[in-house]
């Protein structure tokens, strides 16, 4: 039984085509949300608070008030009226409103950079001269930052819709009952998103019809989503609301929810009746739009001499802001990767006066499966058994928690024949066996994986007499190719050349998208092309004459072939439909529902695999070579897939050997605010990555046989760097990033 009727997709699909944003990008003619040229605009800087927890007792704007250029100072005192909602994460993404801390509308402070107060200007230098000029009076209360002084005392409510506290038989027990056991902690800091574009906004109020009409371009993941907040907030119809975005420079879930700066956009707007353009500073990023929480966990597993695993315990906590939650699932994987008959995931949460954690690269998979993989290495080398047949070892028939089969699951296909192509069995296994002067060689192997779900999704699909043919959707363009890959997939369903099909996105006049996160655009903007080419069919059979080759017929038995619609009577052109009944053109919307409740599990699998070189005398780690196999269903562009893979895999080198959110815990404020300290990689630190996939269509998961890409492959990096250390050097290093303090004899 499958979910879905597979697809004939035997045309674009899966070919490389150019992306085609690629030449807009590369000549610097694509519109990115702060270069949009608006006439008569003023620019908005915030005020951030210096202290991590307090009272503001007085804002003294007065010498800011007489710089050149500044038109007006937002405190508590002057800003508009708005209605309090409740953070987005806290309402299951009814709004996306980040965090309940409004900007500029507060006494109390929560953490440092909240946005207290800010400038309008009629230039950003002026307005961010003149916030600096702008002095706050505290009284301060004592915070706590660090995440290994707070009261870990809470359970959260809910992880991605499941409870905290997951068990199966007697999970502490077995494990007492083990004949081999690990059991460690694998601590990891925060990290910050950095995007290379800055978030920004710009908001305008006009009036529409005698009413309010609010404008916002914003730097988002979530458009749809953010034209409804802003009507919650204003007290207006979305109708009343329009929000454009056209590219996102980069966003890795910093810009899925609306952060304080864009409200702060629409708040100078309304106050000075012009447009006002908010570009977060990027010291200001590190407390205004979100990053991954720290973590504290824990992974035992327990399991007879032949690497049998019955107990596995994932436990620990990760922290949240004071006032607002947002829940970090980073057990959730550990429920559906192995199989054991005793299971106990566990997850607590503690408050910090920092801003909202929000979702970062593969949220919950990456910081699990770090400690996770690094685990199933340690058993391995514990057992002296090879890591892949260990997984072998426990691969699951189903999915332990819920009990119900995977729609596929090709984990050990990706291990077997990402390990044949990587020479993984050319390696010495033991430790510390391989060297190069005075580098030591490692190789290591962890698995990755991804769930699968999608977001409710409209698009209209336009048929033109002259040929051409037009998808709208309220998505959003994160540089993944969304606009190439989705024109592939309808030229392929309707047996059209792509280049005969364009995709108009990043607009809340177009249909109702979903959030571009979670890996789900593909097959939620896909599912509603399918659903739209069924109506498209049925339409256009409807419109054929009476004495057509389409009369009459059963719109199952009709086909798309070569722009022709054929049934077993004959066919007809489209063009030639269109013109006999006189339209330039034919629309229909398509529709992809919530997921329903399935009765598969659904995710995506992967192997990475790792070479490192490590100097052990510096402390060095050195990235020699990466290959990745995976199985996400379909791919509908091997040229955007293949780049998707690959910037995952960056993203995870970042995560294993560099990004790392550093804390003054006296001063309750972050340290390295910037680019120059806050480290990610650059090219020279990026080896050679080889990319592969096992391309099966899940029909089980996926109405389009897809299922996501964007951020599977990050899930499995740290832990097989981290693994590969281990190789080379013999020392196992179970916190991130691996830096050299921790490498160096
Ligand atoms: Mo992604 S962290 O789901 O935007």
């Amino acid at each position: 039984m499958t979910n879905y009727t597979s697809l004939d997709l035997q045309g674009p699909v899966g070919k490389p085509l150019v992306r085609v944003s690629g030449r807009e990008k590369v000549t610097g003619t694509a519109t990115f949300t702060a270069e949009w040229p608006i006439e008569d605009i003023l620019h908005v800087v915030a005020v951030p608070s210096t202290i991590p927890h307090g009272t503001v007792r007085e804002i003294d704007s007065s010498d800011a008030e007489k710089m050149s250029g500044v038109r007006l100072i937002i405190t508590p005192e002057n800003v508009p009226k708005f209605t309090r909602v409740q953070s987005g994460s806290e309402t299951n993404f009814a709004t996306t409103v980040a965090s309940s801390l409004f900007p500029a509308a507060e006494k109390e402070v929560f953490h440092a950079g909240q946005y207290m107060a800010a400038v309008v200007a009629e230039s950003f230098t002026a307005a961010r001269d003149a916030a600096l000029q702008v002095k706050l009076k505290y009284e301060t209360k004592p915070h706590v930052t660090d995440i290994d002084q707070a009261q870990a005392d809470e359970r959260p409510e809910k992880l991605m819709g499941a409870p905290a506290v997951i068990t199966i038989g007697d999970a502490e027990q077995a494990l007492q009952e083990s004949e081999v056991v690990v059991d460690h902690e694998y601590p990891l800091i925060g990290n910050h998103h950095n995007p290379i574009e800055m978030h920004a906004a710009i908001a305008h109020w006009t009036s529409k019809n005698n009413k309010p009409f609010l404008t916002v371009y914003e730097t988002s993941q979530s458009l749809s989503a953010a034209q409804t907040s802003y009507a919650k907030v204003f007290g207006i119809d979305p109708k009343q609301v329009r929000v454009i975005c056209k590219y996102v420079g980069g966003a890795f879930g910093s810009k899925g929810l609306m952060w304080p700066h864009a409200l702060l956009a629409c708040f100078a707007a309304k106050l000075t009746d012009q447009p006002c353009k908010c570009v977060v500073t990027r010291s200001q990023l590190y407390g205004g739009t979100g990053h991954r929480t720290p973590i504290r966990q824990r992974v035992a597993i327990g399991a007879n001499k032949d690497g049998k695993i019955h107990s596995i315990i994932h436990d620990g906590y990760a922290s949240t802001a004071i006032k607002d939650t947002y829940s970090e699932a980073f057990t959730m994987v550990t429920r559906m990767m192995y199989h054991t008959d005793h299971l106990r995931l566990d997850q607590k949460q503690c408050r910090l006066n920092s801003q909202m954690p929000t979702f970062m690269r593969a949220p919950a998979e990456t910081p699990g499966m770090f400690a996770l993989e690094s685990a199933i290495d340690e058993l391995a080398q514990e057992l002296k058994i090879d890591p892949i047949e260990l997984r072998r070892r426990n691969e699951p028939e189903k999915d332990i928690h819920s009990g119900k089969p995977f729609s596929s699951r090709l984990l050990l296909q990706c291990l077997d024949a990402g390990a044949k192509r990587f020479g993984w069995n050319e390696r010495d296994p033991a430790p510390r066996s391989q060297s190069e002067g005075n580098w030591l060689i490692g190789q290591g192997v962890a698995a990755a994986t991804y769930p699968f779900f999608t977001f409710p999704t409209k698009v209209r699909v336009t048929v033109h007499a002259d040929g051409r043919v037009r998808i709208d959707c309220c998505s959003q363009e994160i540089g993944t190719g969304t606009r190439t890959a989705q024109s592939q997939l309808l030229a392929d369903m309707l047996d059209v050349p792509a280049s005969r099909v364009s995709m108009e996105l990043g607009d809340t006049a177009l249909p109702k998208g979903g959030i571009s996160g979670g890996s789900a655009t593909t097959a939620s903007v896909g599912g509603a092309i399918r659903d739209a080419v069924e109506k498209l069919k049925s339409r256009l059979v409807g419109l054929a004459p009476s004495d057509s080759a389409l009369a009459g017929v059963k719109v199952d038995e009709v086909r798309f072939e070569n722009g022709t619609l054929v049934s077993p009577k004959g066919s007809i052109a489209i063009e030639d439909l269109l013109s006999d009944a006189m339209k330039e053109s034919v629309s229909v919307m398509g529709e992809l529902n919530a997921s329903k409740d399935s009765s598969f599990s659904k995710h995506s699998f992967g192997a990475t695999f790792v070479e490192v070189a490590v100097d052990e005398e510096l402390g060095l780690v050195r990235m020699r070579r990466m290959l990745g196999c995976y199985s996400c269903g379909t791919i509908l562009n091997k040229k955007t897939g293949r780049s998707q893979f690959i910037g995952g895999m960056i993203m995870g080198i970042g995560h294993a050997l560099h990004e790392a959110t550093h804390w003054d815990h006296r001063l309750g404020r972050i340290t390295n605010d910037n680019l120059a300290e806050y480290h990610i990689p650059v090219n020279a630190d990026i080896p050679e990555i080889d990319i592969m996939w096992i391309d099966t269509a899940d029909y089980d998961a996926s109405p389009i046989g897809a299922k996501g890409i964007g951020e599977i492959s990050i899930t499995g990096v740290a832990a097989a760097v981290a693994n590969a250390v281990h190789h080379a050097t013999g020392k196992r290093i179970r916190s991130l990033p691996i830096t050299p303090d921790k490498v160096m004899v």
